[in-house]
């Protein structure tokens, strides 16, 4: 394999040509990954891979911040969105899809007695948010520190812009796998709180990712059970790629609701609040709703989705690559004289080079994206079930050759 870097030229002429008419040029999480020498925009995508518009190719270790999780345009997956979009997507009534979708989940999800419908990750964690509030007649929230949940005012903490203080009042924040802090909280205002809405393990941005001590997840459960909290395990990010039947299930509890969103519906825009039936009214009585929730494409692709995954065992299967190119990774790291840290869960890997400043690390995630391995410095990765052991093969080469290159510059 040849040891060039790649030029980025479209990319940054599109990038200035887009800040004359959109904010920022790029905004939101896409905004926070541009980086000088990296890609701005794609022009194709198949499989575990896209293509920049200078006709860059990648291997996407990010997989849209994952939801390629059987790998771009699955023909399967394509072939049930374009079937319905031929019969009508968006149309006056709801379609069938949602029905067999909902038993879908039902089936899969061992949490869920019922299921509905938006589109973003953060329709359904608000969704849950407001069924917690109506099943138990209560206001505040618990959630952990850092944990993200989408883009509500309530999620973003009150030092955003464009955010005013009301808007989390009602939010407490504690400390991941604290449950002293918990218990402490519950004890002076359970009267107070409606819900505890966390992801299943601790996947905050810009540090190691951190799994469940043991019994934490059933410490949460029988304390929330004791002073009638919801349990809401936002399952957006890790959801189908730790367990098929919630991530819930990995960790040993029950939740009463699972958000999930992201890789649902393999990148065709879907998200889904699922319960038990003790939540069951209260989801009937929440006005929940929004122009595009009824689309029928979605929905077909999600079941084609869920079908796949099901039938070729995917999140063992991602688990399985993710701990063979973490153990790789870290071994080409050692050879080259870095510790190379992989922390998370192995389907979902954040990685992060210990001894050596931030900024290091941050040249080294360049020059792999360069090489063409798509990485972020300060987010947790995606594998999907594309990625093949000659992708495996070929990331453990750019990062060698990244690693050179770093010691080269630093020397
Ligand atoms: C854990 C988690 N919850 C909620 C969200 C919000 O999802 P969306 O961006 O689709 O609204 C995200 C998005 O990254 C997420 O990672």
């Amino acid at each position: 394999m040849k040891n060039t870097t790649y030029k980025v030229k479209k990319s940054d002429d599109l990038l200035k040509q887009a800040k004359e008419v959109i904010p920022g040029g790029i905004f939101g999480h896409y905004k926070y990954a541009v980086r000088d020498t990296g890609p701005k925009f794609f022009s194709r995508s198949e499989g575990a891979y896209f293509w920049d518009i200078d006709d860059n190719k990648y291997i996407d270790l990010m997989c849209a911040y994952g939801p390629s999780i059987l790998g771009y345009k699955h023909p399967e997956v394509e072939e049930a969105a374009n079937s319905q979009d031929s019969e009508g997507n968006t149309v006056s009534l709801a379609s069938p899809v949602m029905v067999d979708l909902a038993s879908s989940l039902v089936d899969l999800v061992d949490a869920a007695d019922w299921a509905l419908f938006g589109k973003n990750g953060g329709d359904s964690t608000s969704l849950a948010v407001m069924v917690a509030r109506q099943a138990t007649g209560k206001e505040k929230i618990i959630k952990i520190k850092d944990g993200y949940h989408g883009v509500a005012p309530w999620m973003q903490g009150k030092d955003r812009p464009g955010v005013i203080a009301s808007d989390d009042t009602h939010v407490i924040t504690i400390n991941w796998n604290d449950l002293a802090s918990l218990e402490n909280i519950l004890i002076e205002k359970s009267s107070e709180i409606a819900c505890f809405i966390s992801s299943p393990y601790d996947h905050p941005t810009s540090r190691d990712n951190v799994l469940p001590e043991e019994g934490y997840w059933q410490g949460v459960s029988n304390l929330c059970k004791k002073y009638n909290v919801i349990v809401i395990i936002d399952d957006v990010r890790a959801g189908f790629r730790i367990n098929l039947s919630g991530s819930n299930v990995a960790y040993g509890f029950t939740p009463d609701l699972i958000c999930f969103g992201k890789a649902i519906a393999n990148g065709h825009p879907l998200s889904a609040l699922v319960g038990t039936n003790a939540m069951k009214d209260a989801a009937e009585e929440v006005y929940f709703t929004g122009t595009q929730f009824f689309s029928a494409s979605p929905m077909a692709a999600a079941i084609a989705t869920l079908k796949e995954l099901k039938k070729i065992d995917a999140a063992n299967r991602m688990t399985d690559f993710g701990e063979r190119l973490n153990k790789s990774l870290v071994l080409v790291a050692k050879e080259n004289g870095y510790d190379l840290v992989a922390s998370g869960v192995p389907a979902m890997p954040y990685y992060r080079l210990d001894n050596v400043d931030t900024r290091t690390h941050f040249k080294w995630i360049d020059e792999c994206v360069r090489r063409g391995v798509y990485m972020l410095g300060y987010h947790n990765h995606f594998i999907s079930t594309c990625h093949s052991d000659e992708d495996l093969e070929a990331i453990c080469n750019i990062a060698r050759q990244s690693f050179e290159a770093l010691k080269e510059n630093t020397l």
